[in-house]
């Protein structure tokens, strides 16, 4: 009897940004980043083994390349010659910059490596995520995480009930897939950016004092750091050749929203990944004015109420 596997994961968001890879072949990331695990959102996939891999993605299958160098080292780790089907469905707009890449590639890793009957350590599970997306090494735990430089895996640095107050905001400015991948925007930086040195120093900086931050639950010093590392690698992108830029008008629009609402004393400080939607981190008594104020910019803007939620979760079926 073969067995069908069906894990939940939640996206991991950046605090302090990965952008850029160290190594290309191996998907090592260039830069530290500081994460938390979102509550609220997910992806579900439901895992069988299968004469070839496959992944689906609300209904639509994947170019297998994005996923033959994932497969190969789960079997290399399982020692297994198992193949897999994927399907997958996000409560969230896919490769559109909500992060569906981390929480895609966790549940993979913890659901085929159940599937195949294998067991990993959240190290090895972590560092098996992290070839198909580094962000999803983060991904594969719950609340608060760090993949520093260069890592194979990412760690928990602290729990979801660490931080109860804390709220994210996800603000979906716009449906529509990017046209330009994370990983050709990293490449991109990173061979033809005259900041991309200046921002792999400061990403290093920043960490220490984001770390501090939520070492104390400190908004307004954890807020900073987050604007500071989304505009600096957005500003490193915009600096490479072609310019690229993946804003669009609601996308400022709500930035400026967020600095309005600060100086009411409301405190909402964005934050932006390679995509066009925002988040916006702030604290539970002014979540409902933040949402509230988003409504009135642009009625229709849709937003999700997230705040740090859990680490893969796994349901096992008989077929
Ligand atoms: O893991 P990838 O290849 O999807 O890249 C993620 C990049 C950002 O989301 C922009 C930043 C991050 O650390 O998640």
């Amino acid at each position: 009897m073969s067995r069908a596997v069906m894990v939940q994961a939640s996206p991991s968001l950046a605090l302090v940004k990965y952008w850029g890879k160290r190594d290309e072949r191996r998907n090592l990331p260039a830069t530290p980043s500081l994460a938390v695990t979102l509550g609220g959102v997910h992806t579900r996939t439901r895992i069988t083994l299968s004469e070839a891999d496959r992944v689906f993605v609300g209904g639509q299958e994947q170019d297998r390349e994005r996923f033959a160098s994932f497969f190969e080292a789960l079997r290399r780790r399982l020692r297994t010659e198992a193949r897999f089907r994927a399907e997958s469905l996000n409560s969230f707009p896919t490769a559109a910059g909500l992060a569906s890449s981390s929480s895609g590639f966790a549940a993979l890793a913890v659901g085929c490596t159940r599937a195949a009957g294998g067991v990993l350590s959240s190290r090895e599970l972590s560092a098996l995520a992290r070839i198909g997306s580094a962000s999803a090494a983060r991904a594969v735990f719950g609340g608060f995480t760090l993949l520093p430089a260069g890592a194979r895996y990412a760690r928990p640095l602290f729990p979801e009930q660490h931080w109860p107050e804390l709220r994210i905001v996800v603000v979906v400015v716009s449906t529509q897939a990017k046209a330009l991948t994370s990983r050709e925007a990293m490449r991109a930086t990173r061979s033809s950016s005259p900041f991309y040195r200046a921002w792999l120093v400061s990403s290093g900086r920043l960490l220490a004092r984001a770390l501090e931050a939520l070492e104390r639950s400190d908004i307004e010093l954890l807020g900073l750091c987050a604007r500071l590392s989304y505009s600096r690698m957005h500003a490193a992108l915009l600096a490479a050749e072609p310019p690229e830029l993946y804003w669009l008008p609601a996308t400022v629009a709500v930035i400026r929203e967020c600095a309005a609402l600060r100086a009411k004393g409301i405190g909402a400080w964005e934050t932006i990944d390679a995509g066009p939607q925002v988040k916006i981190l702030c604290l539970e008594p002014d979540a409902p004015a933040v949402v509230q104020s988003l409504r009135e910019l642009e009625p229709g803007l849709r937003t999700i109420l997230c705040r740090p939620g859990p680490g893969p979760v796994v349901e096992e079926e008989e077929e």
